[in-house]
């Protein structure tokens, strides 16, 4: 028998990877379900950077080793993007970081700057992600409420006062996921000023920055001196719907993008130079399909909602990204029995509690499937 180390023993198991066990039970049995419950989008990438994909992909220096920094084409294009999209001035030789997705970038990113002992605070309902993290740089970890009250967004201020000097890195999300609100500016300003006080690193995650349908969502870095201490991080994924090719970036403070820099380059050995290339022409040249993508879930969205509300769910959130996250019926336990019901129906979801414990007592829906299967669950569920 080989010992696993602590580290590996106090990880938990990858809430998605469990539910995709469960799934892939449910198809081995030739079940078949209506799947609501990973942020993995079922509308394909954009068709021409495919084609850009294959034609780099045949060039030879493009299947080497593509070390150090990503390409310079792509940094030059991520800085054009972040300043017309937020007016953010970047550089793209210190203050930009390609990477294999934005999860491996939030992930390894404290390596760089926690030391054991040291706290890292992680919201709660959060990505699952942000607590890996934290378990696996063996950090305690303090979990900052998302209350309802709130509208999700943390009150600093329960942050105790013997926690925020110990404190190195918070994590946060906005738009968020999986509550889907946004966060406002002046929530924003009063972050970067608590953070710049006590001297934590704000790992800012942006992941659904464009998955917006009323409200623009902001970058941090718009705020005034929130480059001193942060590192946002940003996705291809939710944005170009390009999941499986792993691809990211960062962006902030330069000592932040150098001290992950150096992680990484110890870790892997850079993106394939053909997903950059890919990338490059998705930023560069994606803007029309963004705007039908976001048309797309909005409407699937109206559907959702509204099938809810005639079921009689009277609180969820809806306002970004391509989840709505709902209030558990009274009737309904815990998050896992809500679950637990709908699978019976055939129907996976997230139970809240998956994201923390602040969490229970909420479950959420991707609506990564088209307009008429999500018609069929509510009917299945009317049923
Ligand atoms: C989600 O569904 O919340 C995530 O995007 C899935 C993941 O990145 O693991």
């Amino acid at each position: 028998m080989i010992e696993y180390s602590l580290r590996l023993k106090n990880l938990p198991p990858y809430l998605f990877a469990e539910i995709d066990r469960l799934k892939q039970k449910l198809k081995k049995e030739k079940e078949e379900f209506i799947d609501l419950s990973i942020g993995d989008p079922d509308i394909p990438a954009p068709r021409v950077m495919i084609d850009v994909l294959y034609e780099s992909a045949k060039i030879k220096e493009n299947q080497k080793y593509a070390l150090d920094k990503g390409k310079l084409s792509l940094r030059r294009a991520i800085k054009k993007w972040m300043k017309l999209r937020f007016g953010v001035n970047l550089d793209e030789e210190k203050e930009i970081l390609p990477l294999i997705g934005s999860k491996e970038g939030l992930v390894h990113f404290p390596l760089a700057f926690v030391n054991k002992g040291d706290y890292i605070i992680i919201p709660s309902p959060g990505y699952p992600g942000y607590k890996g993290a934290a378990i696996t740089c063996e950090t305690k970890i303090f979990e900052l409420p998302l209350r309802e009250e709130n509208n999700f967004l943390p009150d600093l201020e329960e942050i105790p006062k013997s926690i925020r000097n110990k404190a190195k890195i918070i994590y946060l999300n906005y738009p968020n996921n999986p509550t889907t609100v946004l966060a406002s500016q002046e929530f924003l300003k009063k972050l970067v000023k608590f953070c710049s006080k006590y001297r934590i690193i704000i790992a800012y995650d942006n992941a659904y920055s464009e998955i917006y349908f009323e409200k623009k969502p902001s970058s941090l870095l718009e705020i005034k001196e929130a480059k001193e201490i942060t590192l946002e991080f940003h996705s291809f994924s939710k944005t170009f719907c390009m999941t499986g090719f792993r691809i990211g970036w960062c962006c902030g403070n330069k000592d932040l993008v150098t001290g992950l820099l150096k992680i990484k380059t110890n870790i892997d050995s850079g993106i394939f130079s053909a997903i950059q290339d890919a990338a490059t022409y998705a930023l560069e040249k994606g803007k029309k399909y963004v705007i039908n993508l976001r048309k797309i879930i909005k409407k699937r969205k109206e559907v959702f909602c509204e099938g809810l509300k005639e079921l009689g769910f009277s609180k969820f959130w809806a306002e970004s990204t391509f989840y709505v996250w709902i209030k558990l019926p009274q009737k309904f336990k815990s998050s896992i029995d809500f679950c637990k019901y709908l699978l019976k129906k055939r129907i996976v979801a997230t139970p809240g509690i998956g994201f923390g414990k602040f969490g229970e007592g909420f479950v959420r829906f991707a609506l990564t499937v088209k307009e008429n299967i999500l018609r069929k669950a509510i009917f299945i569920l009317k049923g």
